[in-house]
This record gives structure tokens, sequence and C-alpha cells, in this order.
């Protein structure tokens, strides 16, 4: 199937309560194991580069492997950009053929993040392109502030932004914590709801490795309906791959250590993909 946007596949989980995973791809294998394991689960899958990652490959060699990969399948696939912060990200994933990015302006002041984001989805919109905004800041990722309460999404702030810019979905800050959790989490679901009854566009949970299937599922019936996840699957891609690498110290063939991390990753993003309800779903 051909890679597609991600407006229609969040309107359906919006619709049907249920939420669609957004898995970082780190490499071909990642990129297998996203695939293989949404189509062995009858469900859409968003895979995402984060800006970092694009500096390991380039857009066109992600979006030439993922679009190889979905040929091959039935369900829906959509390549999206995870975090971009200046234009240039921006354009250089559009040029590539990428349908779906995400503008994150939550470091900037809320008039310069009103305003970049609009001429974003004013680029983004002549051509197809669905754009994420995010609004507060999730912390845990390089540059980003310390997790505070203060910077937590403010509901009647974010119907405001949502109505200037016009984005197609908002990542909104509740608790939840890109990387390892150093404390339990403990999320803000009146918020969500409060943001949830304001606004009409998809909402997106950053941060969600390491929540628990409770937790996920609290989030999803109020109001999520893109579910971000890269740690866990970074997790155990590099455990199964050290665990192969010290039990059999010579082998020189990478492929076998692949093979087993590929499938673990795969295992993470099964297991996900039940956790988010959006199984036989396609
Ligand atoms: O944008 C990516 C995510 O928010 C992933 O967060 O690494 O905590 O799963 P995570
Ligand atoms: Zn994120």
């Amino acid at each position: 199937m051909a890679v597609v946007n991600t407006n229609e596949m969040l309107a359906d989980a919006r619709l049907k309560h249920y939420a669609v995973g957004a898995f970082n791809i780190e490499n071909m294998e990642f990129v297998q194991a996203v695939i293989w394991a949404a189509e062995e689960m009858h469900s859409p899958v968003i895979l995402q580069t984060s800006v970092n990652t694009l500096k390991y490959a380039t857009p066109e060699m992600f979006i030439s492997m993922v679009r190889t990969c979905a040929d091959t399948v039935k369900v829906p696939i959509a390549i999206h950009l995870d975090h971009g912060s200046t234009l240039f990200n921006i354009m250089s994933c559009v040029k590539a053929g990428y349908k779906s990015v995400m503008f994150d302006g939550s470091l900037l002041s809320y008039e310069k993040n009103v305003e970049q984001t609009r001429l974003v989805v004013e680029l983004c919109k002549q051509i197809d392109v669905s754009v994420e905004a995010e609004l507060g800041a999730i912390s845990g990722k390089e540059g980003a502030p310390e997790e505070s309460s203060s910077l937590y999404t403010d509901p009647e702030v974010a119907t405001d932004f949502v109505n200037r810019t016009g984005v197609d979905s908002l990542a909104v800050s509740i608790g939840s914590v890109h990387g390892l959790y150093k404390t339990a989490p403990n999320l803000d679901y009146k918020r969500l709801s409060e943001i949830k009854s304001r606004i009409e566009a998809p909402l997106v949970l950053h941060g969600a490795s390491g929540l628990s299937i409770d937790q996920i599922r609290e989030c999803i019936a109020r109001g999520i309906t893109k579910v971000n996840i890269a740690t866990e699957l970074r997790c155990a891609w590099s455990d199964a791959a050290r665990q192969y690498m010290a039990n059999n110290p010579n082998v020189f063939d990478p492929k076998k250590a692949s093979k087993l991390a590929r499938e673990a990753v795969m295992n993470v993003v099964k297991e996900k993909i039940l956790m988010l309800g959006s199984n036989s779903m396609v």
C-alpha cells in the first residue's frame, strides 16, 4: 500500500476510540519490524524519524525504505517527522516526500510558536501534508526544560492556539516525559479531558515508553489518538543485540544480532498495538 498522510488515520482512531502508534525508527530493521508488526496485527501505523535520526541517514533514505516495505503490505502506513524545530527540518522532509510533519515550537514564546506553526501549516496545507504542533513543553528531550506542571498545556490557550494556527493535531503536555522515567509517571487526566472538550483536532501523547497499559488506555478514553513510542523500542533493540554479542563473541556477521534485535522490536510494537486497540482496525 502507498504511504499515506496521518489525517485520515487519526480521524478514524478518534471516531472509533482507539489510538494509532507512532514508532520512532532508527534503521532498516526498525522499518521492517514496525511494518511487519502492523501487517500481522491488521493495524494502521505511523513510522517517525526524529531530527537526530535524520543526521544518521537522510529523509530520502528513510522514505525509500518505508515505501519499499509498505508496498509489500495491505495496512495503511504513514511516515512522519518527529519534533522538527526549524523550517529547514520541515522542508527537507517534505521535499523527500513525507506526508506528515511535527513542528515543535514549544521552546519559543507563545506568540512566536503561533506565528511559526501557522506558517508551517500554510505551506503544508497546499501540498496535503499533515501538521502536528506542540503546546506546553514535554521534558526529557535535549534542550527541553525539567519536568514541571507549570509547563503543562493550558486548555484555554490550547483552544486559541488551534484556532489561530489551524494545526491538524496537537501534542499535549500532561505529565508524560521523554525517555526513561526517573520517578513514577503521574498524568493529569482532568486537564486532558478539559483540552479534549474544547478541541476538535486529534490529541497526541508523547513520552509513552514506560507508561502502564491502564495509563495509556485512560489517555485514549479521554481523547488521545496518536501515541509516540521511541525509548522502549531502542531498549528492546539494544538489549537483544547486546545479549547476542555477549553470548557469541566470535560471530562477525552483523545480520545475526540484527535479526534478533529486529524480532525484539517487532514484539514490542505488537504489544503496543494491542495496548492502543488499533489491532484489527484495517
Ligand atoms: O517523540 C517521541 C516520543 O515522544 C517518544 O517518547 O522515547 O519516551 O517513548 P519515548
Ligand atoms: Zn516526543
